[in-house]
């Protein structure tokens, strides 16, 4: 009588491992289309960094301080003139809080979507103004300026939550006090 749930409890050990494994999927934010990354730039489409992205779906320039001036940089020339200098929000939305207009952008893999995909009005897709190793390090950026209760960001694993320090925006009192 035991035989099929050891079955069962077995096929599990068997499917889990192969599920979590499995490559993330990527689609336009908006229409849902997938999103196959033909038409990303031949430059940068083969690091390592895009490689483990593509197969798990973790961006590991989040963990690696020292991409962190580079990717500045690129925030600055690509995202910061309408999402503002700390991500604080301008004429596109605030990206330093936990509030997302698309809840998919709490994962490295939603937020790598939009980016690659655009989403609505001024929001371009970023696929022929970025590599898609830049677009990983520009989100290393955007995750770094995050000024919320690491609690709250989803993107984060329970590690990183714990060792995870707010972004503290220099206060515009320090020139002037
Ligand atoms: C020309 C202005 C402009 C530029 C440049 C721009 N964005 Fe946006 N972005 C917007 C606007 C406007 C929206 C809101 C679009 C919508 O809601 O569909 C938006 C939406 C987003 C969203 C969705 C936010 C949410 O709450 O779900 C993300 C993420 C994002 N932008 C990231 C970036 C990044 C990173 C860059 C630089 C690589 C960038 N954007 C460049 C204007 C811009």
């Amino acid at each position: 009588m035991t035989k099929p749930r050891i079955l069962a409890a077995f096929a599990m050990t068997l499917i889990i491992p192969v599920a979590a494994m499995a490559a993330p999927q990527f689609f336009n934010i908006i229409d849902g289309s997938p999103l196959n990354f033909d038409d990303a730039m031949e430059e940068g489409r083969d690091t390592e960094a895009v490689k483990h992205f593509l197969e798990t779906g973790e961006n590991v320039y989040n963990e690696d301080p020292e991409i962190l001036p580079e990717a500045e940089e690129l925030y600055a020339g690509m995202c910061s003139g309408c999402h503002g200098h700390y991500a604080e929000g301008k004429i596109g939305p605030g990206l330093n809080d936990a509030y997302w207009t698309y809840p998919g952008n709490e994962t490295d893999v939603g937020l790598f979507s939009t980016l690659y995909g655009g989403a609505t009005g001024q929001m371009g897709p970023m696929w022929g103004s970025l590599t898609l190793d830049e677009m990983l390090r520009t989100m290393a950026w955007v995750r770094h300026l995050y000024t919320g209760d690491p609690k709250d960001a989803s993107w984060l694993t329970d590690e990183q939550k714990a060792g995870f320090t707010p972004f503290q925006p220099k206060s515009s009192g320090e020139d002037q006090s």
